[in-house]
């Protein structure tokens, strides 16, 4: 706790956090799936309640316990994870998309289980997921979010970290984006994150290897910056 006057800096505040990664359906038994465990949104949902905050976590595929105090909705695929942020974030004074989306899903979702064939199997096809927090970005910009809504995007990129991580700000139209450099055994699954933070209005902030809750904490403090 280095700062003064967190703790509940966040209290009347709404803000909703979505964590872990949807899952695109192949059939009944199978899915597209991704590696995010849900663990940054859930460092994100806890600190946020120990600040004060209400707090509505949109939770895609997490197997993990409930954090005590906060709405929980559950989601499996990008088109449900998008109608609940779109409905949280109405009443919401930040959202935050810790999830990893698929950007694409399977153009059709089979009714059966599909069965081994004795020749070449289907190719599945796949057709692009919308962008929810890019959406969130253009209802603010047209008036249809309050403009005083804090949007805050993660993304996990390989290579040219800043250099992406820029463009992508940009591009979703969000106040912050908490870039994470991903590859073996960074990140995902893991209680530890290491982060730099781009901002609209502030140079890049660099977040040291630490507990996840650390990160959340430092997310909350650029938050609640911009809402006071
Ligand atoms: N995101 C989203 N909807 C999508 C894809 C991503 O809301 N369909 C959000 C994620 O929750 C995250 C941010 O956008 O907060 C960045 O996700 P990322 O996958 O890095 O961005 P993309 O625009 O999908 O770019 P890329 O091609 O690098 O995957
Ligand atoms: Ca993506």
């Amino acid at each position: 706790r280095v700062l003064a006057g967190r703790d509940r800096d966040l209290a009347g505040r709404h803000v909703v956090v979505s964590a872990g990664g949807t899952r695109e359906a192949i059939d009944p038994v199978r899915f597209i799936g991704n590696r995010s465990s849900g663990l940054q949104g859930l460092a994100l949902a806890r600190t946020a309640l120990a600040r004060g905050a209400e707090v509505t976590l949109l939770a895609a595929n997490v197997a993990l316990p409930d954090p005590p105090g906060a709405k929980v909705v559950r989601v499996e695929s990008a088109l449900e994870l998008r109608e609940a942020v779109l409905a949280a974030a109405e009443t919401a004074d930040a959202v935050v998309m810790a999830a990893a989306v698929a950007d694409f899903r399977p153009a059709a979702t089979s009714d059966s289980k599909i069965k081994k064939t004795s020749g070449e199997p289907e190719p599945i096809r796949l057709v692009q997921n919308p962008d929810i927090l890019a959406e969130l970005g253009e209802r603010r910009r047209t008036g249809r979010l309050p403009g005083a809504t804090v949007l805050v995007g993660f993304a996990a990129e390989t290579d040219d970290v800043l250099a992406n991580g820029a463009a992508k700000l940009a591009r979703k139209g969000c106040d912050l984006l908490v870039v994470n450099q991903v590859g073996a055994g960074k990140a995902f699954g893991t209680p530890d994150n290491a982060a730099t933070i781009l901002s609209t209005d502030a140079p890049p902030l660099e977040i040291p290897l630490g507990p996840k809750e650390g990160l959340a904490d430092t997310v909350w403090d650029l938050v609640s910056t911009r809402l006071s």
